[in-house]
């Protein structure tokens, strides 16, 4: 089908895309009425599902009383959010940088890292994304990044944490690039789309102990596991380290508005008290993206949103398991509500032929990565998997 518009991350030529009409809970409706449950969580930003009463409510009430605000504007929303959100990340002090998406965030929050240091180069891992931007591809390492001209030489790459378990290697890497030289580590506390990679036991604190003995800031790119995909409300909290930094996005405004943040310590943010911050975008600390958190926060804060996916948690890690056991996985990883199956050399259905068995997932090669919406049922969760199991045997997998 010729279109008047790009379909992102793909040849354009016969390419067949997902056909929608709207979004209803958990499941995306196409226009011949078939539903098509999201196990994806789209692309990891509907965790409140598609028709949120609290977000799409904060949304409409804000765009009926103040649709637009200067970035310069003070408003209680802008307040209230970024103080509630700063009690979600389980801090009381330091200051929030609103944008528009994953990558600003992690453009931002490296361009406050290098301006507030003074240093030049950011630490990243290889198997890693932070967005298609010049700087944050500058820092991801899978193949969206080779293609283009970057700015790769301000990046030195640490190892792995599956090669590095006590972060040693993240030492070396600092004593060979040199301390005096180095802003910034950044990592995905969980690695989203190259294979949910949960570091070992360890690493953590031991790469935030480097960090220590450097002077080096630590930034958690959350866009992907934050709000409450991973078990916690942000990834890091399970591995109890104190980031520097946190860049938001995606789940922040459930996807229904474009928006993102960057969280930094309160000594990063004083150093802005007396020298300009220069940064900041049109749409920055947009109210209807403000309204869309407010939303957000509100459901998380229900008691009954926690309880639910608890149990959301327990059936969904139980149905990985019996799933890897029966299909002879090669591995298997999950965390929250987020998970990767890996079945070797074996070519799984592409995403199509799952949509055809009602499942919207995400395939890579022989690797399934599965995010349901964190507001779905038990029952909608196993029929799901019922479902997966059926598309499987259909397409003789
Ligand atoms: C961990 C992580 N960081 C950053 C980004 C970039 O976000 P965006 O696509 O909103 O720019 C993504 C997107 O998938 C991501 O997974």
């Amino acid at each position: 089908m010729k279109t008047p518009y790009f379909y992102s991350w793909t040849k354009q030529a016969g390419f067949l895309p997902f056909e929608v009409e709207r979004g209803e809970h958990d499941e995306f409706v196409q226009p011949n009425g078939k539903r098509v449950y999201d196990f994806t969580s789209t692309s990891f930003q509907t965790s409140f599902g598609h028709s949120n009463r609290l977000i799409i409510d904060a949304i409409t009430r804000q765009l009926g009383q103040m649709p637009i605000a200067s970035p310069k504007a003070a408003f209680p929303l802008k307040t209230d959010a970024s103080q509630k959100l700063l009690g979600l990340l389980g801090f009381n002090d330091g200051k929030v940088f609103y944008t528009v998406s994953g990558a600003e965030s992690v453009e931002n929050a490296l361009k406050m890292a290098r301006r507030i240091t003074g240093k030049p180069v950011i630490l990243a891992r290889k198997r890693s994304y932070h967005g298609a931007s010049l700087g944050a591809m500058s820092v991801s390492g899978d193949w969206r990044s080779d293609e283009h001209l970057n700015f790769t030489q301000g990046t030195e790459r640490i190892p792995e944490p599956d090669k590095d378990p006590d972060a040693s290697g993240v030492r070396e890497a600092v004593k060979r690039v040199g301390a005096e030289r180095i802003a910034a580590v950044i990592v995905e506390p969980i690695s989203g789309t190259n294979g949910v990679v949960i570091p070992p036991e360890g690493w953590f604190q031991g790469l935030r102990r480097v960090c220590d003995e450097f002077g080096i800031l630590l930034i958690c790119d959350e866009v992907l596991c934050g709000f409450h995909r991973c078990g916690s409300a942000f990834a890091f909290q399970g591995f109890q380290v104190r980031p520097d930094m946190v860049c938001m996005s995606k789940a922040i405004s459930g996807g229904y508005i474009p928006f993102g943040a960057v969280w930094v310590n309160s000594e990063m943010a004083r150093f802005y008290d007396e020298q300009v911050l220069v940064g900041g975008l049109t749409n920055f600390a947009h109210p209807l993206g403000l309204a869309a958190l407010s939303g957000v926060l509100s459901q998380i804060s229900e008691p009954s949103f926690l309880e639910n996916l608890n149990l959301l948690e327990q059936t969904f890690s139980a149905k990985i398991q019996e799933l890897a056991a029966r299909r002879a996985a090669t591995a298997v990883r999950v965390r929250g509500m987020l998970a990767a199956i890996e079945f070797g050399e074996r070519v799984l259905p592409t995403w199509h032929q799952f949509v055809q068995e009602g499942l919207y997932v995400y395939t890579k090669g022989s690797m399934l990565i599965l995010a349901p919406p964190l507001i779905s049922t038990t029952a909608r969760l196993r029929a799901a998997f019922d479902q997966l199991e059926q598309g499987l045997q259909v397409h003789h997998f």
